[in-house]
C-alpha cells in the first residue's frame, strides 16, 4: 500500500460530530448583534419582569436556529428562573403539540396521551409555572409551519394572555420565520399584534467571505490537516452560495470526505465533491418533498411535468391545469405556490414586461422530481 492510501483503520475525520446537522459550534461568528438583541429582549425576565417578544426572519441556513440555541443554553446555565423552550414546528405543528412541549419541560414528563385537551394541558402549564414561579421564554421556530389553519394565533393568543387568567405568570415568546414573504400585518390577528409588540431581528444571508470563514472553521475542526486543500474549499463555497443555504456546504464536505476514506485516499478530490452534490441535492428534494400535503404534492406534479419540456410557465398556466385536474381553488393553490417558492421548490417570478404575471421555474431537475413523487 502506497503512502497516500488511508489504512483501513484511518479515518479522514478528527470528528465527524462536526457536520451533523444538531452540532452546535462553538465558534459562532457574524450573528453578534442579533444575539445582543435577542438578550436584551429577554432582560426583563432576569429581574422577574415579564422578556419582550421578538420575531427573527432570514432565508434557511442563516443561523437563527443556533442562535436560539446559544441564547438559551446561556440562560439555563445562568439561571433556574427562566424555562426555556424550543420547539421545531415542522414537527410540533398544532396549539396541542406545541403546549405539550412546554408542560413536558416544565413537568419532566409528556401530559397524559388521551383525552386531554389543549385547555387541560394550557392550563396545567400556566400552573406550573405559577407554583414555580418560572418566567416561560418560548420560540416557536420555522412558524411558517403554523400558518395553515390560523394556528399561530391560535397558540400565541392564549399564551401571551395567560397572566389575564393566572396572576403572575410570564411568557414571552420568540417566533422564527425562514420564509421572507411573509406578511405580518396579514399573519397576526390584531388581538394578538397587539399584545406580542416584537422587536423584529434579521438574518441576513452570509456573504461569500463569511460562508468561506464558517467553513473553513469546519474543516479546520472537523477534517485532519491536509484533507481538504484551498481548492477544494473555494468549491465547496462556491456551491454553498449558489445553494444560498449553510447546509450544503456543511454536508458536502461530509459525503465528499466519506467518499474520500470509502476509496481510501487521503485528501478530497473535485470529482467527490460533484459526487456528493448529486446525492445531497437528492436527499434534500426528498425531505422537501416529505414535508407537503398531498394537495402540494400534486401541484408539483403538475409543475414538473410541464416543466418537461424545458421551458417556463405563468403560475396562471399552471392553475388552469390544477383546476381542472384537481379542482382546487384559486386561493388555495396560489397559497400553495407560496409555499413552494418558500421552501425553494420552485421559483415564482414577475415576468419582465408582463405585468402582475408570474413566472413558475422548477429549481430540480423535473425527471428527478417526479421519480420522488412515485
Ligand atoms: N455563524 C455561524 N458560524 C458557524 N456555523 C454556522 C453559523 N451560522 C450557521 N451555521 C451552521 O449552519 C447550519 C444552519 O444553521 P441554522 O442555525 O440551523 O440556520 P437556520 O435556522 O437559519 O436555518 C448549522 O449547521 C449551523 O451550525
Ligand atoms: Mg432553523
Amino acid at each position: 500500500m502506497t503512502k497516500n492510501l488511508l489504512m483501513w483503520d484511518e479515518t479522514l475525520f478528527r470528528d465527524p460530530l462536526v457536520f451533523e446537522i444538531d452540532f452546535i459550534p462553538d465558534e459562532f461568528r457574524f450573528r453578534e448583534e442579533q444575539l445582543s438583541t435577542l438578550s436584551f429582549q429577554i432582560q426583563p425576565a432576569l429581574r422577574g419582569a415579564r422578556p419582550m417578544n421578538s420575531l427573527c426572519r432570514g432565508p434557511p441556513g442563516t443561523g437563527k436556529t443556533t442562535s436560539i440555541r446559544k441564547l438559551f443554553d446561556e440562560i439555563e446555565e445562568n439561571t433556574k428562573k427562566i424555562a426555556c423552550v424550543h420547539v421545531n414546528c415542522k414537527i410540533d405543528n398544532t396549539r396541542y403539540a406545541i403546549l405539550a412541549k412546554v408542560y413536558k419541560r416544565l413537568a419532566g414528563h409528556q401530559p397524559q396521551p388521551t383525552g386531554t385537551s389543549f385547555k387541560q394541558v394550557y392550563d396545567a402549564v400556566c400552573r406550573l409555572l405559577q407554583k414555580e414561579d418560572l418566567t416561560l421564554i418560548l420560540c416557536l421556530d420555522d412558524a411558517n409551519y403554523l400558518l395553515y389553519e390560523n394556528e399561530i394565533n391560535n397558540v400565541l393568543y392564549p399564551l401571551l394572555r395567560a397572566h389575564e387568567e393566572y396572576e403572575s405568570v410570564r411568557v414571552g415568546v420568540i417566533v422564527i420565520f425562514s420564509d421572507m414573504d411573509v406578511d405580518f400585518q396579514k399573519v397576526f390577528e390584531i388581538r394578538v399584534a397587539s399584545v406580542l409588540r416584537p422587536t423584529e431581528v434579521f438574518f441576513s444571508p452570509y456573504s461569500a467571505s463569511e460562508v468561506e470563514e464558517i467553513l473553513r472553521m469546519r474543516v479546520g475542526q472537523g477534517f485532519y490537516p491536509g484533507v481538504i486543500s484551498e481548492e477544494i474549499l473555494q468549491l465547496v463555497v462556491d456551491q454553498t452560495m449558489r445553494g444560498g443555504d449553510l447546509r450544503v456546504g456543511i454536508d458536502l464536505l461530509k459525503r465528499a470526505g466519506l467518499l474520500a476514506e470509502r476509496d481510501a485516499r487521503r485528501s478530497v478530490s473535485r470529482d467527490d465533491i460533484c459526487r456528493a452534490y448529486e446525492v445531497s441535492e437528492r436527499f434534500h428534494l426528498i425531505s422537501l418533498i416529505r414535508s407537503l400535503r398531498d394537495d402540494e404534492k400534486a401541484v408539483l406534479g403538475v409543475i414538473a411535468s410541464m416543466s418537461e419540456g424545458g421551458s417556463g410557465m405563468s403560475a396562471g398556466e399552471v392553475h388552469t391545469r390544477v383546476k381542472e385536474e384537481m379542482g382546487i381553488g384559486y386561493t388555495r393553490y396560489y397559497e400553495i405556490v407560496q409555499k413552494l417558492d418558500t421552501i425553494r421548490l420552485i421559483n415564482l417570478d414577475y415576468r419582465a414586461g408582463r405585468g402582475r404575471t408570474r413566472e413558475i421555474g422548477l429549481r430540480f431537475a423535473p425527471e428527478m422530481v417526479l421519480a420522488e413523487l412515485g
